[in-house]
């Protein structure tokens, strides 16, 4: 809790400043030395919750990857996002990136309509209390419970492919022509085996998410079991 105090004074500083574009502590790559075993369910963990947004939503060819740095914003990494995307710790309604994603006007508003990718409440309310809470580059390691006796398509693996995949695997032109949409289009990557040989990352298949880390254990264990569950739309 102190944290967010010494926070808010900073970010009550910058605003006494009146330039949120020279912090005064600069922003710091890598985990932070709070990173901590085990997650608290109040924090949001920018590794664990935030990046995977950006990756699969913004930082995506034609858009913010490193390539096309569209408007040069980069939305690739925690350093690129809270530079690039001028994020203000603390104060997401002065956080370009967090305005762009809430513009009133939908034709200002990212993503762009044209993409067909939506970023869900969820994930909006995600990136917000992420900034409001600074913005840090977190991460949590997991090691609670992981229950993945009786899975649930709309609970456990809907969630899932919703935070790292459907960024590239919806709207009108999906990464490698796969639809991730729903448990019907789900269904046919599941019987062709690919939606476990790319998540479990088995020899000869291609890795996803693509350019980025395993999903942690857990998930994939919920989608294995689903899958040998008979992959119910449950
Ligand atoms: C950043 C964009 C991106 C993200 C995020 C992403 N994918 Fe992909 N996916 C691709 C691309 C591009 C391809 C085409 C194959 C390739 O070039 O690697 C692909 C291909 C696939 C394929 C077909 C593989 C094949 O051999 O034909 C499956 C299945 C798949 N992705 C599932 C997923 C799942 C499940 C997730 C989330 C855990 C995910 N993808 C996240 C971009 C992405």
């Amino acid at each position: 809790m102190r944290k967010f105090i010494a926070l808010g004074a900073v970010v009550a500083l910058l605003g006494a400043a009146g330039c949120k574009h020279e912090p005064l502590t600069p922003f710091i790559d890598g985990p932070n030395p709070d990173t901590t075993d085990g997650c608290d369910p109040s924090t949001v963990y920018f590794q664990n919750e935030v990046m995977p947004i950006f990756a699969s939503s913004c930082a995506v060819p034609g858009c913010h990857d490193a390539a096309t740095a569209e408007k040069d914003v980069v939305l690739d990494s925690y350093l690129n996002i809270v530079n690039t995307g001028d994020v203000s710790p603390g104060n997401p309604g002065n956080s370009d990136v967090y305005e762009m994603i809430t513009e009133n006007d939908p034709n200002d508003r990212m993503p762009p309509q044209s993409s067909g990718i939506t970023l869900t409440p969820d994930q909006i309310n995600t990136i917000y209390e992420w900034i409001g809470q600074g913005a840090e580059n977190n991460f949590c390691a997991d090691s609670g419970p992981c229950d993945t006796v009786a899975v649930s398509f709309a609970e456990d693996i809907q969630p899932i492919l919703s935070t790292h995949c459907l960024g590239c695997h919806s709207g009108s032109a999906p990464q490698g022509g796969v639809l991730l949409t729903g448990h019907q289009q789900v269904s046919v990557v599941v019987a062709n085996g690919l939606l476990l040989g790319v998540v479990s990352h088995l020899p000869g298949y291609v890795t996803m998410p693509r350019n980025q880390p395993r999903l942690a254990d857990c998930k994939v264990a919920l989608i294995r079991n689903w899958i040998e569950q008979g992959a119910p739309d449950n």
